[in-house]
């Protein structure tokens, strides 16, 4: 039976890379790779480990509004995602982790 417990992440990035090469849009078409890659870079950099995590996944269904990178369990989405928008990802990260540490 599995054993069930709570995330040891206070959030978790999950960043859809998707790629359906073409035949339909998906996230990896928004360059969401090379997104992921910045995300990871500054969450090390930033001190957040291990606290954050990023994570790359498959599709989670809202490709039409893709690329989409979520944080959970925040359950907070960002989509039509661009390399500009890493900064609104981390500043929304760094919220979620004063709001932690406030509380
Ligand atoms: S391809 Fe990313 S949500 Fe479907």
């Amino acid at each position: 039976m599995a054993a069930k417990k709570e995330s040891p992440y206070a959030c978790h990035i999950f960043v859809c890379v998707n790629d359906r090469h073409g035949q339909r849009k998906s996230c990896a078409d928004g360059n969401n790779p090379a997104i992921r890659k910045r995300l990871k870079e500054e969450v090390v950099n930033r001190g957040w480990r291990p606290q954050v995590r990023v994570s790359q996944c498959g599709c989670m269904g809202l490709c039409a509004d893709g690329p989409n990178v979520i944080l959970y369990p925040q359950k907070i989405w960002f989509s039509d995602v661009s390399s500009e928008d890493v900064t609104t990802i981390l500043s929304a990260v760094d919220g979620i982790l004063k709001s932690i540490s406030t509380n």
